[in-house]
């Protein structure tokens, strides 16, 4: 009787455990085979009413069928967690075939680049650089460039004013002369490669664009216009090559005597005149002259003991030039077309 019993609940079992198809049914499973309510524990039950000599056979005839169970369990949870395992696996499987993502690769932004090259060629010839601040005084913008309040050479420079007649956006690097000058003594050379700002927008002009300022300052006689000449043309012939054409002409700046701008010639119509240059056939690149006497006696140096010549590098017009770029403000739009090529 008992033995029956086993006998059909190990068949029971084992036709049906191959039904069970995930660890949630095997668990039901184990529950109806081992658990509380279990047929094996009824089982277990009749052992108080049978007789001595059967209670051990029925006792290990139990155990043998409980043993059983168990492994039939503990086989198919084995191969449902392998079945388990391999199905993850290949849900999470990357296709190690399919080509990558580019990787765009960074570049410096072309101003960045011949700020760079500039700064690099000014080294070699001496000069060191130093910086000033984007928000200047109405003093070191003007006042003591020789460029008084009301006077009509501040309409040379359309400003952002800060506050009024007081704090400005510097309209060009020249008032780092007057830092420098007035914290450094003579001899020195540096540049101030920076950002400047003027209230104006056309093909050659941006409301923001950038300007490399040079000074020298050395005993009176040391550095003549002469010098100014050789060196500009040192530097333009480094930057540009020897090829390319340039010109001094005379001109005026409140902070220079004698001043002068120098043109090189307009690379998009060579010479023969387009909305570029303004039919002119060159391209004003810099401004520059002999610092002026009462920017010496500004900063408290006696003129009649030193001079020196300054000047101011345009860098999107060398940069136009250099690469052939008819619009300025190609540089500012940030058109990453535009910006690849360089
Ligand atoms: N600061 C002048 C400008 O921006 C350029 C300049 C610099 C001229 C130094 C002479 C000397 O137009």
């Amino acid at each position: 009787m008992i033995e029956e019993t086993v006998k059909n609940i190990e068949a029971k079992a084992i036709e049906e455990i191959e039904s069970v198809s995930n660890l949630e049914a095997l668990e039901a499973f184990r529950v109806k085979y081992l658990g509380r309510k279990a047929q094996i524990n009824d089982l277990m039950k009749n052992l108080k009413q049978a007789s001595p000599e059967e209670r051990p056979k029925i006792g290990a005839q139990a155990n043998v069928l409980r043993n059983q169970l168990e492994e039939i369990i503990a086989k198919k949870k084995t191969i449902l967690e392998e079945q388990d395992f391999a199905l993850r696996v290949k849900a999470d499987a990357q296709d190690v075939t399919l080509p990558a993502n580019k990787i765009v690769r960074g570049k410096k932004h072309p101003i960045t680049q011949v700020l760079e090259e500039m700064i690099a060629i000014f080294k070699e010839l001496g000069y060191i650089p130093v910086e000033g601040p984007d928000v200047e005084t109405d003093y070191y913008n003007f006042e003591a460039l020789n460029i008084p309040k009301h006077h009509p050479s501040r309409e040379m420079q359309a400003t952002f004013y800060v506050k009024e007649g007081e704090l400005l956006l510097r309209t060009h690097t020249s008032p780092v002369q007057i830092r420098v000058l007035k914290s450094q003594k003579p001899p020195l050379a540096i540049i101030a490669p920076g950002r400047v700002y003027r209230c104006d927008a056309d093909v050659t002009h941006s409301p923001v664009f950038h300007q490399v300022e040079g000074l020298i300052v050395d005993k009176k006689g040391k550095v003549s216009f002469t010098d100014l000449k050789g060196t500009l043309t040192e530097f333009l012939h480094r930057f540009f090559g020897k090829n390319k054409r340039v010109r001094f002409r005379p001109s005026f700046f409140p902070f220079t005597e004698p001043s002068a701008e120098v043109d090189v010639e307009c690379i998009i119509c060579d010479g023969a005149g387009c909305r570029l240059c303004k039919d002119s056939g060159w391209i004003e690149i810099l401004g520059a002259g002999m610092i002026d006497p009462n920017v010496l006696e500004a900063v408290g140096l006696d003129p009649e003991l030193y001079s020196g010549f300054a000047f101011g590098i345009g860098v999107e017009r060398l940069a136009m030039l250099k690469f052939g770029i008819d619009d300025i403000r190609l540089f500012f739009t940030n058109d990453l077309r535009f910006l690849k090529q360089f």
